[in-house]
């Protein structure tokens, strides 16, 4: 979603605030812009559309300015326009906003009858304006920033930028948000994600919900000086190195990110394998030896949801424990009835998503415990957990969830084992191991015979995923990752729930992607039987030399199973990643960053 990049030292702010804002092209956005400070005047410089656009329009000025704030927007409030575009600015402030400001229609109609004229249709544009109001009954930034922070409501982190100073503001409410320092080259950053400040600031802060940050730039030194709202000093920040590397931020010999993610599970699987059995994560899992809670509430959101359907099996059927999986944005309305004892695990990539960390907050008021299955390190919801179990899947660019989906599970299921007290039980370690190596063989032919399924399969009107039991919700997630990447219609349904409706829906145009595992594979291969019937076109996913049942099929994709009893759902997985992919490039779409999606969804 939206992206944030501040500067201000004394380079020029244009080259660190492109190059940031360029990281972010990720997330998904559809106007960018920037504030500089020319000739001592705020100069905003913004254009609907791709980064690109902007920084054509900035290559035709060469501007030089020691201080900016750039932005890339998702719009919420207001259409796709260069108006709408971010920074807001008039002759005293810049403003950038991530988030969204819930009272804004009312306090625009306000400031409208006190004669306030508004530039854009954005919710963004009233904090400019309250701030610019207050500044001019005070005088006094700090004060204004603060008034205008506690006149409005919603989650929102904003970077404000002033004509009278070099400073940097910045503040938020449940919203990332992150401070960058270099005090070798006197720079002070600011950024809505570490990953843009990789290589610019070796040290970052992170301020708490309503906390001002100012950022100066002296002779010497930069200062960071941190304020409540009611501008006494404030400690309610955390610290901590950059530990991020650019190794992500290349394809290296792939035509796209999200095809290098795939190919980087069987490492990813080893190395978090390594780290959780025999390494630093061991202590981490050794502390859940015996544990037990009456119930597990698993929330998240996507793909992460997904995840959680198979890290509830495993507590379900490996630990005998009571697990939940609801969708974020649902279980933060339903009132759950939360009891003490009971662990609330968040699983989220990003450890933005603000339906999940809206989650993690109800369970922290209610006062149960909080863990999180997470892959940003330093992100709000791995900040505001008890104890966090990191996924350790590097960035993730594509924006369709392929190898974070992987760890997720495996951390899912490490965690399991840990609380059965498994974790040196040699079969542990070798399954996963196999895994590895299966997928690593997957991926190894992947242009063979799945690109040829892709190439029969490509052009149908849609696709129904089924499986039972542990491959349902890989049912769930390979329909997910094909509509989103190859926009086209795809559902999952449990195999056994096709008769109660979906059934309807076959015909000679639809392709059913069946997942037929070993267990209850008669069963299974029955509801292939339906779907025949009624001329369906079938690709099965099942045991390989199953000869009897290939012929039911009009394209069977064997599997080895074998060696795999728990992890099995992660295996086929990656072939239906595969063939999603192929099917989108078949198709022609925008693989990594698909229309209309965001990587890191930071509004409700
Ligand atoms: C789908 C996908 C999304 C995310 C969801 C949650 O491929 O990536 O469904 O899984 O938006 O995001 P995180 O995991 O960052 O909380």
């Amino acid at each position: 979603m939206c992206g944030i990049v501040g500067y201000s030292g004394p380079g020029n702010s244009v080259g660190p605030i492109l190059e940031g804002l360029t990281r972010l092209e990720y997330r998904g956005y559809d106007s960018a812009g920037i504030c500089l400070k020319l000739n001592g005047q705020l100069e905003i410089i913004k254009k609907e559309g791709k980064l690109d656009n902007l920084k054509s329009l900035i290559s035709e000025k060469h501007p030089f300015s020691n201080i900016g704030i750039g932005h890339t927007r998702w719009a919420t409030h207001g259409g796709v326009t260069t108006d709408n575009a971010h920074p807001h600015g008039n002759e005293l402030f810049a403003v950038v906003h991530n988030g969204i400001i819930e009272n804004a229609s009312s306090l625009k109609k306000e400031l409208i009858s006190e004669g306030y004229v508004f530039k854009s249709q954005t919710d963004s544009e009233v904090f400019l304006v309250l701030l610019t109001k207050y500044f001019k009954q005070t005088g006094q930034t700090l004060q204004s920033i603060s008034k205008a922070f506690n006149t409005i409501s919603g989650n929102s982190a904003f970077v404000i930028m002033e004509k009278s100073t070099d400073k940097l503001y910045c503040l938020k409410r449940s919203a990332p948000l992150v401070v960058g320092e270099n005090d070798e080259t006197r720079e002070a950053y600011v950024s809505s994600d570490p990953f843009a400040l990789v290589g610019y600031a070796p040290k970052l802060y992170f301020p708490q919900d309503g906390v001002i940050c100012e950022s100066t730039v002296l002779a010497t030194h930069v200062q960071v000086k941190f304020f409540e709202l009611d501008l006494t000093p404030s400690n309610r920040y955390k610290t901590q190195g950059n530990v991020m590397t650019m190794d992500s931020t290349t394809k290296g010999p792939y035509e796209h990110f999200m095809l290098k993610e795939i190919h980087e599970q069987p490492g990813l699987i080893d190395k978090l394998s390594a780290f959780y059995l025999k390494g630093e994560g061991r202590s981490v899992l050794n502390g859940l030896s015996g544990f037990q809670s009456p119930m597990w509430h698993l929330t998240a959101c996507g793909t992460a949801w997904h995840a959680g359907l198979m890290i509830r099996n495993y507590f379900e059927q490996i630990n005998r424990q009571r697990a939940s999986v609801e969708i974020a944005s649902e279980f933060r309305y339903k009132q759950p009835i939360l009891n003490k004892e009971e662990v609330g695990l968040f699983i989220s990539q990003s450890g933005e998503t603000a339906d999940t960390l809206a989650c993690q907050e109800l369970c922290q008021e209610q006062k149960i415990k909080t863990f999180s299955i997470v892959n940003v390190e330093g992100s709000t919801l791995f900040r505001n957990a008890d104890k966090n179990f990191l996924i350790h899947a590097g960035v993730e660019i594509g924006v369709a969830s392929t190898k974070a989906f992987t760890l997720q599970v495996l951390t899912g299921y490490l965690m399991s084992q840990a609380m059965k007290g498994n974790l040196d039980d040699p079969k542990l370690f070798s399954e996963i191991q196999l895994l590895s190596h299966r997928i690593a063989e997957i991926c190894a032919h992947s242009d063979g015979v799945l690109k040829e399924v892709a190439e029969k399969i490509y052009a149908q009107k849609g696709f129904i995923f089924t499986g039972r039991g542990k491959y349902f919700p890989i049912a769930l997630e390979g329909a997910l990752k094909l509509k989103e990447i190859a926009y086209v219609h795809a559902e999952g349904y449990a195999a056994g729930e096709l008769k109660h409706g979906p059934i309807a829906l076959i015909d000679e145009n639809i392709v059913n992607i069946a997942i037929v595992g070993p267990e209850l594979l008669e069963k299974t291969i029955s509801n292939v039987e339906e779907v025949k019937a009624r001329r369906g076109i079938i690709v099965m996913i099942g045991p390989k030399d199953l000869t009897e049942y290939e012929e039911l099929a009009d394209f069977y994709i064997g599997l080895n199973f074998e060696g795999l009893p728990n992890l099995s759902p992660l295996y086929v997985n990656v072939v239906l990643q595969f063939l999603a992919y192929h099917i989108a490039k078949l198709k022609g779409t925008d693989i990594d960053k698909p229309r209309n999606l965001a990587k890191s969804v930071t509004v409700e």
